[in-house]
């Protein structure tokens, strides 16, 4: 899909996505993939801040990148109101640069369904990463079950069409081809969603 046409889609639905944010879509599982994370944190494709609340603000210097305009003005809207200090890129992530090993934290809810080239966006993530640091990723994708995958590959093009969301992504492949490794991990809605904390594997 053209970039502009893709960013005017998210620009309409980010309304939405701001109120999701208010009323803690996803709560339990945002707040325990960000539980403890600290110092510099850089969270890609940001949405509205859905992440926002659950950073300990006094331990984390955090910075959010995504491509749409007003997603990122209505994130800016919650981190005021939050009184949270926040240094916004707006940027197409599969074209950000970044100094290598300069963040301590990557975080990405939902974001590997939307981009043409995930492998390289992953790539990138891994490198963001200091040695030591951690990745933690919210992601959904190809359910465990023969029946609903089937159904996922079918409605993609539709799905893709609507929202801009892929929804047929193998994220645990997608995962471990990347060389981040792979320390805990969960899955939810019959294998659909997925909870992962990894190391950029610098081995
Ligand atoms: C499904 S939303 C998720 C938002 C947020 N991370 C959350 O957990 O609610 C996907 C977000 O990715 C952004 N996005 C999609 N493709 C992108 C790209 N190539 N570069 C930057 N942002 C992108 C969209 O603008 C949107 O804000």
């Amino acid at each position: 899909m053209d970039q502009q046409k893709l960013i005017r889609k998210f620009d309409k639905q980010s309304a939405l996505y701001e109120e999701n944010t208010r009323k803690r879509m996803l709560r339990e599982w945002r707040q325990r993939l960000i539980e403890g994370v600290s110092g510099d944190i850089l969270e890609i494709a940001v949405g509205t801040g859905a992440n926002f609340p659950y950073y300990d603000m006094t331990k984390v210097r955090l910075t959010a990148a995504d491509f749409s305009p007003m997603m990122l003005k209505r994130a800016a809207g919650i981190a005021n109101e939050l009184q949270m200090q926040v240094n916004f890129i707006e940027s197409d992530i599969e074209k950000l640069v970044l100094p290598e090993q300069s963040f301590d934290y990557v975080v990405s809810t939902l974001s590997l369904c939307g981009y043409d080239n995930p492998a390289h966006v992953l790539r990138n993530i891994r490198q963001w990463c200091r040695p030591d640091g951690r990745i933690c990723l919210m992601e959904h994708g190809l359910g465990n079950n023969i029946m609903l995958k089937s159904a996922q590959h079918i409605l993609n093009p539709i799905a893709h069409k609507i929202s801009g969301c892929h929804w047929n992504r193998d994220i645990m492949q997608m995962v471990k081809d990347s060389g981040l490794q792979i320390e805990r991990m969960e899955q939810h809605w019959g294998g659909m969603i997925h909870l992962i904390w990894a190391v950029p594997d610098n081995s």
